[in-house]
C-alpha cells in the first residue's frame, strides 16, 4: 500500500489509522460518524447482491482495521441479511488492542430494521461473543440469541437522529462506525449525521442492476473534502470530510 495524499510514501492500514482517534470527538447530542463502502468504477456498490467480493485484502484489512477504533458498528439490515455477518472484532489480538486503547473489549454491533426479519443463523447471533442492539420499530418479542441482544423499539418512523442521539445519551457510544447498506447511509447523509467516508474505489466495471452507494434522495448535493488517499493493487482508498449542517 502506498500514500498517494497528503504525504507520499510507504503505508499500511494500520499505520493509516495510527493515530486515529474518532472517539475523542462525540458530538453532544450523536458520537463521531464515520461510514466505510466500496464502490466499482461505474458506481455500483453490490455484485450479485452481495458487496463482499469487491475489494481485495487491503481493503478487508482496512475495515477490520477500523473496526478497532469504533466504540459501535452500525449496519442496515439489508446488509446484514446480503453479508451475513459474524462478531465484529474476531481476532483476540484485535480486541486485546481495543482494551489498551481504552475501547472495550467488543463494539456493540448496532442494527436498523423495520421487519425485524433478521438471519438470526448468522454466526453474529450465534457465536454468544459481543453485544448487539437491535432499532426496530416492528411491534414483536425480542430475538432469542447466543449473544447478548437488547432492543429498542421506536414509536413510528425511525429517524437516525433519534438513533444517535439514544446512542451517545443512553449508552456512551462516542464514535460509530457505519458499514452501510446504501439506504442507512442515504438516510444519515439526508440528516446530515455524517462526519466522514471512507470510501475504497475498486477498478472493476460491473454494469447490470445494483445499489450504489447511498440511495434516496438528498436535498442538495453534498461536496466532500478529499482528507487522504491511499492505493494498493490498483485499489483507492479514500477518505472524506462530510460538510457538517448548513
Ligand atoms: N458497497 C458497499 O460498501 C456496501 C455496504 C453495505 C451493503 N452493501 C450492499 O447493499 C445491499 C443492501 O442494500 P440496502 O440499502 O437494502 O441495505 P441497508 O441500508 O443495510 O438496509 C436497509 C434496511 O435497513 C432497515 N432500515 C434502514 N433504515 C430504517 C429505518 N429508518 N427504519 C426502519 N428500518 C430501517 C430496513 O430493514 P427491514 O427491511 O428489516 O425493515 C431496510 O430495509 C446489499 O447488496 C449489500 O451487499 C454494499
Amino acid at each position: 500500500m502506498r500514500r498517494l495524499l497528503p504525504e507520499p510514501g510507504p503505508t499500511d492500514p494500520a499505520a493509516e489509522l495510527a493515530g486515529y482517534r474518532p472517539y475523542e470527538s462525540p458530538r453532544e447530542d450523536r458520537p463521531f460518524v464515520a461510514v466505510n463502502m466500496i464502490t466499482t468504477l461505474d458506481g455500483r456498490a453490490a455484485i450479485g447482491g452481495r458487496s463482499k467480493d469487491l475489494g481485495k485484502g487491503t481493503d478487508t484489512d482496512l475495515l477490520l482495521a477500523l473496526r478497532t477504533r469504533f466504540d459501535a458498528v452500525l449496519i442496515g439490515a439489508g446488509t446484514l441479511r446480503a453479508e451475513r455477518y459474524g462478531r465484529i472484532v474476531r481476532d483476540p489480538q484485535a480486541r486485546a488492542r481495543r482494551e489498551r486503547i481504552g475501547l472495550a473489549h467488543d463494539p456493540l454491533a448496532v442494527i436498523v430494521s423495520g421487519k425485524l426479519d433478521l438471519p438470526l443463523d448468522a454466526p453474529l447471533f450465534t457465536c454468544g461473543g459481543g453485544r448487539i442492539l437491535i432499532f426496530t420499530n416492528h411491534q414483536g418479542p425480542r430475538p432469542e440469541t447466543a449473544t447478548s441482544l437488547r432492543m429498542v423499539t421506536m414509536e413510528g418512523k425511525i429517524r437516525q437522529a433519534d438513533v444517535l442521539r439514544h446512542l451517545r445519551q443512553e449508552r456512551g457510544i462516542r464514535a460509530l462506525l457505519c458499514e452501510g447498506g446504501p439506504h442507512l447511509f442515504g438516510q444519515l447523509a439526508a440528516e446530515n449525521l455524517v462526519d466522514e467516508l471512507f470510501l475504497t474505489i475498486t477498478p472493476t466495471l460491473a454494469g447490470g442492476e445494483a445499489p450504489r452507494i447511498i440511495e434516496g434522495s438528498l436535498e442538495a448535493p453534498l461536496g466532500l473534502e478529499l482528507l487522504s488517499l491511499a492505493e494498493a493493487e490498483g485499489e483507492l482508498f479514500a477518505r472524506y470530510r462530510l460538510p457538517g449542517p448548513a
